[in-house]
């Protein structure tokens, strides 16, 4: 028996590592310039904006010429407005030449790494080099590894717990001491381990932050900025925290069942923390999905870790009393009680989280993502199966008093456990990988019809003064405008006293006027950012500059904005969020509600706290959809 577990555990494992390599997250949305963009001038700035919010400290351009020298531009910035942009000023003077943009970013919603770069030409066209837009990732093994370690020691801690105080509690209400000692030290050990997956998902998140090996994270300097200096260190640090608050609870000297019970709420809010940091605080509905997302770990941790616990103490009690059959069934129809709505709740929020992730049947089938989900669904199905024979044909059994059939339970339980554990390879895979829905977009071919970044440049001469005016990226809302002065000799002006822009829609004359007022940079150079340009169309900017002995200058430039394009959004569109947020809200307030009728609402049953839960998800996903509708 103990060789064909570990020959299909190895199997598992085989099977997984061919799926190894995955696309990162995060993902660059459009820069100006844009790809392989020909400018005649040097650009004012390099902008990029991601498709989630940035880490400041880990977030990075770099400008390559075509030498491959790097070419010093300012540090680089994460917008404090928008966090999902990040721009550096490059020297004014760049020679013509075919520049690499690079980048290296963290995400701040989930804490993933990825890189790329795209180029630009300043000057003549025939060297234009046609860079294409790269986004290369690869997660090794040791990312998935580390991810089911954490997930599977986490259902180890909670499920551990859930199962002694749902299932062994009132199913053998006379204690027990050799068995509780048994289901104590297996808690014991899933709590040390949960300690080890602590530490190592936070050598993980150094290593793909800096960038080195889980060896050399250890020593690295940012590990002590990842936690004090990002979201992710503060959640890690709230994790940390609760873990060592359940080790003083479940090691308090008083042996009573409200420990448990203490060591259990604090244990759900663990999950929370890992919740908050997965690929669900990066979407949209946060709120819902984080709450989907934690309810979906939850049901797995209580199943799970119920399973692991079940087979630990139903070998002890066949050899302690071969016809426990009695306690055994008792044991069978407790644990099915909360099972069953584990497995309701995790295809409900499941379902919900493959919309969400996935999104369509391409995706599912060309991604690493949609593939690891399809491997994980490979698994479950015949847990589903294994689940029902227990419930429908060993109880049964059991309730007749067979005592074969104690054995036939704990292997095939065994064999459950397994199985879970190859579900949970696959989603240490897809919680490694960037979501398919991104991932598949990043696939398709980038729309060239869709309108390009259009910087208005122009110049004026007047009295004695050359005025540049730059508009970048000249679309409909935030731009920065710069305005350079020189002198016909061409020197800077660099000590005007008032550059204010005066912004009229030329075809909206209704919309009035806005003013804006210019900042001195460098050299001549004036800049300021503003969404004076608020609506499509031509605008009638008018500079004026006021200089120490001089009379004022006043001229006026005329640039035509349009609206910034879409580009590949891979959010799922507005319409698809209201129907899938309607469907699994009435589902999850039908499902909560028939099984706490079924629980007759005895509160302190695992069925009737994960009703609870059900039913608070219909209620959160209902009242985003009446946020959306409303
Ligand atoms: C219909 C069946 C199921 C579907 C469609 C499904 C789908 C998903 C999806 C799409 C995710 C999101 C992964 C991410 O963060 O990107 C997920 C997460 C997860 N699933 Fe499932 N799942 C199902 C059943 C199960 C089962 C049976 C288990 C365990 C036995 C399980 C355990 C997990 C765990 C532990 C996570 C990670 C949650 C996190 O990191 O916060 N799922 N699932």
């Amino acid at each position: 028996m103990k060789t064909r577990y570990l020959a299909s555990l190895l199997l598992i494992i085989a099977l997984l590592l061919v799926t190894d390599t995955a696309q990162a997250h995060a993902n660059l949305v459009i820069s100006v310039p844009a790809a392989n963009a020909v400018l005649h001038l040097a650009p004012e700035e390099i902008r990029l904006w991601f498709s989630e919010r940035l880490e400041p400290q880990f977030s990075s351009i770099t400008l390559l010429n075509s030498q491959g020298d790097r070419v010093e531009t300012t540090a680089s910035l994460v917008d404090s407005v928008d966090p999902t942009q990040l721009s550096v000023k490059p020297p004014r003077t760049l020679p013509n030449d075919v520049y690499t943009v690079s980048w290296q970013v963290i995400s701040a919603d989930d804490g993933h790494p990825s890189k790329g770069s795209f180029s630009f030409t300043i000057g003549d066209t025939d060297r234009a080099g046609k860079a294409v837009n790269l986004t290369d990732s690869s997660i090794s093994v040791t990312s998935a590894g580390i991810r089911t370690f954490n997930l599977w020691t986490l259902a180890l801690l909670v499920g551990g717990i859930g199962f002694w105080l749902f299932t062994w509690s009132p199913a053998v209400p006379q204690s027990n001491p050799a068995l509780e000692r048994r289901m104590n030290i297996l808690i014991a050990v899933g709590w040390v381990l949960v300690g080890f997956g602590s530490v190592f998902m936070l050598l993980l998140q150094t290593s793909t932050t800096a960038n080195v090996s889980l060896i050399e994270a250890i020593g690295s300097p940012i590990l002590g900025s990842i936690i004090v200096g990002t979201r992710y260190g503060l959640l890690w640090m709230v994790r940390v925290a609760l873990w060592i608050l359940i080790g003083i609870v479940l090691w308090w000297p008083t042996v009573s069942k409200w420990r448990l019970w203490v060591a259990l709420v604090i244990g759900v809010g663990l999950l929370l923390t890992n919740s908050l940091f997965s690929h669900a605080s990066a979407a949209s509905d946060e709120t819902a999905t984080v709450f989907s997302d934690w309810l979906h770990l939850l049901s797995t941790a209580l199943w799970v870790g119920g399973l692991v616990q079940f087979v630990n103490v139903i070998g002890a009690l066949r050899k302690q009393s071969p016809s426990a059959t009695g306690t055994a069934a008792r044991t069978v129809g407790y644990f099915s009680n909360y099972a069953r709505i584990c497995v309701v709740s995790l295809i409900i929020t499941g379902s919900y989280a493959a919309w969400l992730q996935v999104g369509s049947i391409s995706a599912l089938l060309t991604t690493l993502y949609g593939q690891s989900l399809l491997m994980k669904l490979i698994f479950f199905l015949p847990l589903l199966g294994l689940a029902a024979i227990n419930l429908f044909v060993t109880q049964r059994k059991l309730n007749a008093g067979e005592s074969l059939w104690v054995g036939r339970l704990r292997e095939l339980v065994g064999v459950e456990i397994i199985l879970t554990l190859g579900v949970l390879i696959a989603v240490g895979a897809m919680t490694s990988s960037s979501p398919a829905r991104t991932a598949y977009a990043a696939q398709q071919p980038s729309d060239s019809s869709a309108a390009q970044p259009t910087p208005y440049s122009d110049m004026s001469m007047l009295d004695d003064v050359h005025v540049g005016f730059d508009v970048v990226p000249g679309w409909v809302g935030v731009n920065t405008f710069t305005v350079t002065l020189a002198t016909f000799e061409g020197a800077w002006i660099p000590d005007a006293t008032l550059v204010r822009l005066r912004f009229e829609s030329e075809d909206n004359p209704s919309l009035g006027r806005s003013e804006l007022k210019l900042e001195h940079t460098q050299d001549g150079t004036y800049t300021a950012r503003g969404a004076n340009i608020s609506l499509p169309g031509k605008w009638k900017v008018r500079v004026n500059i006021q200089r120490p002995n001089a009379y004022d200058t006043v001229t006026d430039f005329f640039p035509a904005a349009v609206i910034a394009p879409q580009a590949s959004d891979p959010a799922p569109p507005l319409s698809d969020r209201v129907v899938a947020l309607s469907a699994v809200g009435l589902l999850g307030l039908i499902a909560g509600g028939y099984s706490a009728m079924r629980s007759s609402f005895r509160p302190l049953r695992a069925d009737a706290l994960l009703s609870l839960g059900l039913i608070a998800l219909g209620i959160l996903m209902l009242l985003s959809v009446a946020r959306l509708t409303g």
